[in-house]
């Protein structure tokens, strides 16, 4: 009997939607496997180039996991396997993807389903997948692997070529300083391994045992400079969001000046605390290595970041 993966993404770049597709085509080869996709359409679309006061206008609800109004999805199916796509706002799943989670589509299609998240982002994406966690749990879906390809660069160029990307569409390399924006284009050709190895996972009954089937194929890494960052932008995040969603429905003018407000605090906070903190954090980490070790191992779950089966599927290429 034929397998059915359901696939889910929300892409506005089409970056998300060719790392998706990537992983997808051993599946769609295969004649085991029937591959049904689904796009999230939210009924009111958020621009992609971003102005940017829409574009921090919409922390306040990615961070309170507010739902926006999306297509409503149906079918008859009942699917073997579930693939999530999604991208990453304001270290929260984005809004269609919430919206998604929290569908009665969801709560009926991924309940003890085995479900992958298959996320491209920039580079923070920790706090975004305890979330999502925490929606398939609310749903019972099980997650069995997580897979994450970030943005080329270190954190600093991708603080500027993201951002540049978000607000401008444009992608290309700039001043000869900055790289290409996105996930390095070598990074999501060789993203077809996951499809090779969830084959062969779902060949051999393996989803069903809700055990990964991507283990071994340096699925994540968690850059353990990055967490406490998390976790600290989270709270402010928060904080902020609470007050600014009282003011005022996403997209009233009310909140504007208090979302520039905030702008404004944060890059005060970028220019004088967050450096500071940089080196407090750097001499903290040396002091609880093993702390910090079983966090990156555990933000790492289930799939973690061995590269033990490597070889053995990417050596076609
Ligand atoms: C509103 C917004 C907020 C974002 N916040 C984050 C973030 O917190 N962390 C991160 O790593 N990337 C963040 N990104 C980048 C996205 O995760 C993603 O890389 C980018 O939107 C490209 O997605 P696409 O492939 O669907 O076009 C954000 C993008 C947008 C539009």
């Amino acid at each position: 009997m034929n397998k059915k993966v359901l696939v889910i993404s929300y892409s506005q770049s089409g970056q998300l939607n060719e790392l998706c597709h990537n992983i997808v085509i051993p599946l769609q080869e295969s004649n085991d496997v029937d591959v049904t996709i689904k796009q999230i359409t939210p009924l009111k679309p958020y621009p992609f180039p971003w102005d940017f006061i829409t574009f921090m206008d919409c922390f306040p609800e990615s961070v309170y996991l507010d739902p926006p109004l999306i297509e409503t999805l149906e079918d008859n199916e009942e699917y073997d396997l579930v693939i999530l796509c999604y991208q990453v706002w304001f270290l929260s799943p984005s809004l269609p993807i919430t919206a998604f989670l929290k569908s009665e589509y969801a709560q009926k299609k991924l309940k003890n389903k085995p479900v992958i998240t298959v996320i491209g982002c920039r580079n923070m994406w920790i706090m975004a997948q305890e979330k999502v966690k925490q929606l398939l749990l609310e749903i019972e879906a099980k997650l069995i692997d997580n897979i994450v390809l970030i943005d080329q660069g270190n954190s600093l160029a991708t603080f500027v070529t993201t951002p540049r990307w978000m607000l401008t569409g444009k992608r290309d390399s700039l001043w000869g300083i900055f790289p290409e924006a996105g996930i390095a284009q070598k990074e999501l050709d060789n993203a077809n391994r996951f499809g090779k190895a969830i084959l062969k996972g779902l060949q051999e009954n393996k989803e069903k045992e809700f055990k990964p089937l991507c283990q071994g194929l340096k699925a994540v890494n968690v850059d353990v400079t990055l967490i406490k960052s998390e976790q600290i932008a989270t709270k402010s995040f928060m904080i902020w969001g609470k007050l600014i969603r009282k003011i005022g429905k996403q997209g009233s003018k009310k909140r504007r000046p208090v979302v520039m407000l905030y702008v404004l605090f944060l890059l005060l906070i970028i220019l004088t605390i967050v450096p500071l903190n940089m080196l407090i954090q750097t001499i903290l980490r040396k002091i609880n290595k093993d702390k910090i070790m079983k966090q990156k191992e555990f933000y790492e779950l289930p799939s973690g970041s061995g590269i033990q089966r490597l070889k053995e599927y990417t050596s076609d290429e």
